[in-house]
């Protein structure tokens, strides 16, 4: 088993107890037990996006990629309009799967390592009646982090019956995001990210408003993804009664039953505050002494559980560290992929004081000479 501190974008390192609910005998995914550890994970799940009891959880079997193919699939219908806000490759992706499900896409894209400046989302608002916008939170191909809640606004202001869809799949857990302060209509994530487990889980909320949108959809394109099967299922769950529509992925809702469960008995808000303290040590160290330039364009854009940072050489960089027993991620963004490398500092490595894994990748990085 490799030994080396997984320091990529997710997946993440996971704890001990995390990896423990991994490893637990199998059960029936109806045994009272198993319903039990569900319905307290869909509970912490709501907790986690700060969402109340009109909110509806929904936690799938899937990655994060799922959570758009149920935005496509239940929210809107082919030919109606959505507004996409790109600020890299996974905004991007999130508009072909709107794409491939028919509806019409207008994406409006950001400059480079930057967001969408408010005054084109509020102008494309008044221009056109939008379905959906789709916000990404993090965009993990370029570490930049949306303003959620001031798009909100303008959305709220010019457009009230546009939902409200956010990709939180590199935010919960270490962004501040407030579902229904906000007023976000679906917001999606994924298991491996600053949740704290393995791959393998989509999990999402939904407002009452989207909720109803998904139960009254008449045309139903899809099968696995249809909210009209699940939302009953997860009530049911949810209520620690048995249901059965597909079978739920035990061991990994347990693992998420766990980390969800450390997350929040850490604190939210301070989980928060410290992937902001540990972002602002850790580019500090990149653009201080080691002169490095950030692919995000300031502070104000800049992700807290990622760094993409410029090199001369990203394979050498990657190879270096690597040779130090820590792997990290090239570049993804299609203009500059070849340019720049990506580091993860979310969930343990970011918290977990005692691991110093942030400390040994920054002695790595100064080794390596970039
Ligand atoms: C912002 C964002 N959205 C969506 C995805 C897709 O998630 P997955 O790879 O789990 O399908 C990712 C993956 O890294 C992501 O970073």
């Amino acid at each position: 088993m490799s030994t080396d501190i997984l320091l990529i974008p997710g997946p993440i390192v996971i704890s001990k107890r995390v990896q423990d609910a991994l490893g637990t005998p199998s059960v029936a995914h109806t045994c009272p037990e198993f319903v039990a550890k569900f319905s307290d994970t869909l509970k912490n799940t709501r907790r986690l996006f700060k969402a109340g009891d009109s909110a509806q959880p929904v936690v799938l079997a899937g990655s994060g990629t799922l959570g758009w193919d149920i935005t496509a699939s239940n929210l809107i219908c082919p030919e109606e309009k959505a507004l996409v806000l790109s600020t890299g490759f996974f905004s991007d992706s999130f508009a072909d799967c709107l794409t491939a499900y028919g509806a019409e896409v207008r994406k409006l894209n950001a400059p480079l390592g930057d967001v969408v400046p408010l005054d084109e989302v509020r102008s494309a608002l008044k221009k056109d009646a939008y379905k959906l916008i789709t916000i990404t939170h993090v965009d993990t191909s370029t570490a930049v982090l949306s303003d959620v809640k001031s798009i909100c606004e303008v959305v709220k202001e010019i457009s009230p019956e546009t939902l409200i869809v956010v990709d939180a799949v590199c935010s919960a857990g270490c962004e501040t995001l407030d579902f229904d302060a906000w007023g976000i209509d679906y917001a999606l994530t994924a298991s491996q990210k600053a949740l704290g487990a393995p791959p393998g889980l989509s999990i999402s909320m939904l407002s009452q408003r989207a909720t109803r949108v998904a139960l009254q959809k008449e045309e139903q394109h899809t099968f696995f993804t249809s909210l009209k099967k699940w939302i009953p299922i997860m009530q049911n769950y949810e209520k620690r009664q048995a249901s059965y529509f597909a079978t739920p992925a035990v061991q990994l809702v347990n693992a998420l039953k766990e980390s969800t469960g450390e997350i929040l008995e850490y604190g939210l808000d301070k989980r928060i505050e410290k992937h902001r303290e540990v972002s602002e040590w850790f580019k500090s160290h990149l653009t201080g002494a080691m002169g490095l330039k950030l692919v995000s364009a300031n502070d104000a854009v800049s992700a807290h559980g990622l760094t993409a940072v410029y090199v001369k050489d990203p394979p050498a960089a990657i190879s270096a560290l690597k040779a130090r027993g820590i792997v990290i991620a090239g570049g993804i963004h299609k203009d500059i992929k070849g340019e720049y490398i990506r580091i993860g500092h979310m969930g343990e490595s970011a918290c977990n004081d005692s691991l110093k894994h942030l400390q040994k990748c920054i002695d790595a990085l100064k080794q390596a000479a970039l």
